[in-house]
């Protein structure tokens, strides 16, 4: 049984991933929300910390305050959850890990390379755990694909085709409520919007089941609809340290897609097709074209990946539960760690090791862009 506590920064009123978080954490009783600071607005921070039943005492006006005295409280947070616009990660981040405090920020961690690298180096300092929560690592059917191609179920990989196109921002006169506002804004999103919402989880998840590393890429990011200013459709030609290719495509306007991220991975075997809008399955095509669809609960998933499923088959997983299983690993590692027992190969979760990859992805496709989209070495 884990006796661990976690803070919330962001995640106020009307607020998206904040919510699914605390879903997420409670799933398996990983960690219990004791304290928080939900919004910029600290007459809105109260109101959500009443909402949520947190004490008073631990509900602060921002988060300067609150990473010092829970740093100073006995009984202080195990760690903290950020879950605010982009622009306001790396601040947070560096005063909670200076505060001795571990950190889960969800993605892109930063705006910036050398914020990234400044966290990665922060966190060792302060023997702190960082999880950056890149959700769609955390399906069970992902760490099994992982598995396949790890194992050589498909052979070398020759080529990647990754797509992650949503529909919600087609419209010129709307640019979708609060969560958009602050997407296409620079000041609040950094140098690009779509492909830091989506192109990080598109390059992430890639790496993350074949573990190849991109060696160099083209790309070509466009600002389409009128009236933004930041880019809202991307293309990048990806070239692998292996010699291996890839093709990654992310749209915010592509009316019809929601979350459509698909994965299609070839190798000299076979060949692993995923749909994260039908997360529960993977299909597997071998030389003889035999198409096979591998679910979980029928004993073919080997126990360190099957233990992240919680229903008999049938009964449906999804998003939420993919999260539920970063914090179920992540809390493993800090509970190990406040015994005096962790050891890094426990790890199965993305870290700022994997924020900073992201942030070199997004620079190297700037660069290649502003420079008549030519090919950039990572
Ligand atoms: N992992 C995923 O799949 C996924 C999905 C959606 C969003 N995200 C990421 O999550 C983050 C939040 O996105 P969202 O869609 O939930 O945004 P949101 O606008 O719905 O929520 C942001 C919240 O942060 C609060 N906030 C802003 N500045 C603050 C501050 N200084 N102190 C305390 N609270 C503050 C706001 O009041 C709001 O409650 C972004 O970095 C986004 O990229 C990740």
């Amino acid at each position: 049984m884990k006796q661990l506590t976690y803070g919330m920064v962001g995640g106020g009123p009307g607020a998206f991933i904040g919510d699914a978080h605390r879903k997420a954490v409670s799933l398996d009783r990983s960690a219990d929300l004791v304290a928080g600071c939900f919004s910029s607005d600290p007459e809105k921070s109260k109101q959500q910390g009443k909402n949520l039943g947190i004490d008073p005492e631990r509900c602060y006006a921002n988060y300067l305050e609150m990473a010092e005295k829970e740093s100073q409280r006995e009984d202080g947070i195990d760690f903290v959850v950020i879950v605010t616009p982009n622009n306001t990660h790396y601040e947070i981040a560096k005063k909670f890990l200076e505060s001795g405090i571990n950190v889960s920020c969800d993605k892109p961690v930063v705006t910036d390379l050398e914020q990234a690298r400044d966290l990665q180096e922060t966190a060792r300092e302060h023997d702190c755990l960082f999880m950056v929560t890149y959700t769609y690592t955390g399906h069970l059917t992902a760490k099994y694909i992982r598995e396949l191609i790890r194992t050589g179920e498909i052979g070398e990989v020759r080529t990647v085709m990754a797509e992650y196109p949503q529909g919600w921002l087609y419209n010129e006169n709307d640019c979708g409520g609060k969560q958009g506002a602050w997407r296409c804004d620079p000041k609040q999103s950094g140098r690009v919007n779509c492909l830091g919402d989506l192109g990080t989880h598109v390059e992430n998840i890639v790496s993350m089941m074949t573990g190849l590393k991109i060696k160099k890429l083209l790309a070509k990011l466009d600002v389409v609809v009128p009236g933004r200013v930041l880019d809202d459709n991307d293309q990048v030609l990806v070239e692998y340290e292996s010699g291996a290719t890839g093709i990654y495509w992310t749209s915010q306007f592509a009316i019809g897609c929601d979350n459509s991220l698909r994965i299609r991975i070839f190798g000299s075997k076979g060949t692993i097709s995923w749909f994260q809008e039908e997360p529960e399955q993977i299909i597997l095509i071998r030389e003889d074209g035999i198409q096979q669809v591998i679910k979980r609960g029928y004993g073919v998933i080997p126990e360190q990946v099957a233990k992240y499923g919680r229903l008999p088959a049938g009964h449906t997983e999804g998003w939420i539960e993919a999260m539920g299983n970063l914090y179920d690993n992540f809390t493993d590692c800090l509970q190990a760690k406040k015994e005096g027992k962790f050891n890094p190969s426990m790890i199965d979760f993305q870290t700022i090791d994997a924020g900073v990859e992201g942030l070199e992805f997004i620079e190297a496709c700037l660069e290649s862009n502003v420079n008549g989209n030519k090919w950039v070495t990572l």
